[in-house]
């Protein structure tokens, strides 16, 4: 029930509106005219593939799954990293033919012309590396807490699968090489990268570089330390190798990917972009809010830690602005929690605060894109789980990728009492034009509503004759540990293996007010805005 509203109308565009719940009377302002000053990627939103996926090549055949295809389609455009610890401990061997898993579909119909056609992974073999996945993870999360890795051999057709899946998903790959192939002299050896490149390039691939997983811990799982300035410096080689084939002259190559920017990766950062800087073409970097072995459910649930991003954020900006000014800034790896995740919470529907938080607060300050740990695979805080079906982070995605664009607006929240209501999240974009049911001028809000009491929102009186699609997403049955969502009551489902559910917004009449039950977000396009800054 709203029992106090007050609307104040700024000048121009500026619009100063309020929204009052149980007796509180909260204001919002929405600026219309101004944007930020970079457009976000077009990819803004990515996935990864954790490359322990590939600690036993013939796992990468689950890339060959339609429905995981389907389902990664929604997501494009995107780009698809593939990297990750194991990235390093990965040897490209040129003639090994690989697994039956892994040639099982190449080997019934070669040499097709178009990649994508009717090569679905055959059933028995899905079924089998199904069963056998469990003991596999276990293997993978054995490595990652001893911090002792092994060497994996991968294949042509470890290649051939993973580019296939990208490419058929519309997801433009990232690749990266293994940076712990180093001479005696502690500089990077190529040999291996360059079989690995002349292979894909044999086959016209077309798709982007890293080099190394965060070189900040190198130490701790190889033995061998490799300084920023060094490793700025193995970029450059790389750089040079690429500038040799017609179809990497122009590629793109990103890094360093430095671990959470701590003291010591923040000062790796600073030499690796003296020496390596210029010819990068993002800066990379990764974050993860807690540690999922010990994450909590209140920590999901918690304004200082979803504010704890911000000022990691400013920290690597303030380095790039030193070294390579201008330069974009994309988080290359993240996730909620590090440790695969954090079972139970990372896969379930209050894993969304974090990850709607961080898409929020990373546009809003720049961030260009943001990878998401992990599409699937391995631990708990994949989109997609390993029998294939969507979580609610999924669906999450695919609805950030319908409604927002990529110019970011500004939308605050400011309540007389606590100036600044941190556990009400307001986050305002261009709506997408590329969707067909809005048109320029359209913006999108999108809230998250941390109080246990439900918020009511109401647009400035410039907005409040227009009409606005709601896309709440609330948890299914088992609240907010559901491994389901519901859009505007409804749980979201595939129709079929190649079809997803159509995503419909729910108009709301008028002048009605936004309102957010307790523990929960979504979304508001507000349609015919005619935002100046949209046009
Ligand atoms: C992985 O292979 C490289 C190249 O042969 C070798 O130098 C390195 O010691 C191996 N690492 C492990 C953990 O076996
Ligand atoms: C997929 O491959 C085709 C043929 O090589 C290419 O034209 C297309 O751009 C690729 N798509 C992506 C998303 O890389
Ligand atoms: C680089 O690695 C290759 C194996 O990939 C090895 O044959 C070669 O000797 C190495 N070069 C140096 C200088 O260590
Ligand atoms: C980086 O530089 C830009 C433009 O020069 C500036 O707007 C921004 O505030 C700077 N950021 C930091 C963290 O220094």
């Amino acid at each position: 029930m709203l029992l106090a509203l007050c609307l104040v109308l700024l000048s121009g565009d500026l619009i100063k509106a309020s929204a009052g719940f149980t007796g509180e009377t909260v204001e919002l302002t929405l600026d219309l005219k101004s944007r930020s000053r970079f457009s976000l990627n077009q990819r803004f939103l990515s996935v990864t593939v954790d490359a322990s996926l590939a600690s036993r090549p013939k796992y990468i055949a689950f890339l060959g799954s339609q429905k995981l295809i389907t389902l990664t389609r929604g997501l494009s455009p995107a780009y698809l990293r593939f990297g990750g610890t194991k990235s390093d401990f990965l040897l490209f061997d040129p003639f090994s033919y690989g697994s039956l898993e892994e040639n099982i579909y190449w080997d019934q119909k070669p040499n097709q012309a178009n990649l994508c056609d009717g090569r679905d992974l055959p059933h028995v073999v899905e079924q089998n590396l199904q069963y056998q996945w469990p003991s596999e993870e276990r293997l993978i999360r054995q490595e990652e807490n001893k911090e002792k890795y092994q060497n994996s051999t991968i294949t042509r057709s470890t290649l051939d699968l993973l580019y296939r899946f990208a490419n058929c998903s519309g997801l433009h790959l990232i690749f990266g090489l293994n940076a712990l192939l180093r001479k005696e002299n502690d500089v990077w050896n190529s040999t291996n990268a360059k079989l690995l490149i002349d292979y894909c390039s044999s086959k016209n691939y077309d798709l982007s570089w890293e080099l190394g997983n965060e070189p900040n811990s190198f130490r701790k799982k190889s033995g061998i330390y490799v300084d920023g300035s060094q490793l700025g410096k193995d970029f450059v080689n790389l750089h040079e190798l690429l500038k040799k084939y017609s179809k990497y002259r122009n590629a793109g190559v990103y890094g360093p990917d430095i671990g959470q920017p701590k003291k010591q990766s923040q000062m790796m950062l600073k030499s690796f972009l003296r020496t390596g800087g210029k010819i990068i073409n993002s800066v990379t970097w990764h974050h993860y809010y807690v540690d999922g072995r010990t994450a909590s459910k209140s920590d999901f649930l918690s304004a200082n830690i979803l504010d704890s991003l911000i000022s990691e954020i400013q920290d690597v900006f303030k380095i790039v602005n030193e070294t390579v000014p201008g330069k974009r800034v994309w988080l290359g790896e993240t996730s909620s929690a590090y440790g695969g995740g954090s079972p139970g919470l990372s896969n379930t529907y209050i894993d969304g605060f974090m990850w709607l938080d961080k898409l929020g607060v990373s546009a809003q300050l720049g961030i260009d894109v943001v990878m998401r740990q992990a599409l699937f695979g391995a631990g708990s805080y994949n989109l997609v789980d390993s029998n294939f079906e969507p979580l609610p982070d999924y669906w999450l995605s695919l609805l950030f990728k319908k409604l927002v664009g990529p110019v970011v607006l500004n939308a605050q929240l400011s309540s007389p009492r606590n100036n600044y209501d941190r556990m009400l999240r307001v986050y305002m974009h261009c709506t997408n034009t590329d969707n067909p049911a809005y048109t320029g001028g359209d913006v999108t809000l999108f809230a998250i509503n941390l109080h246990n009491h439900a918020q009511h929102m109401i647009l400035p009186s410039i907005l409040s004759g227009k009409g606005v699609d709601e896309y709440m997403l609330l948890p299914g049955e088992e609240g907010l540990l559901s491994t389901s969502v519901l859009l505007n009551g409804e749980v979201l489902q595939m129709v079929d293996d190649r079809t997803l559910p159509a995503l419909n917004g729910k108009p709301l009449k008028p002048g009605s007010q936004l309102v957010l039950p307790p523990l929960s977000f979504g979304f508001f396009v507000v349609k015919n805005a005619k935002a100046s800054a949209c046009l």
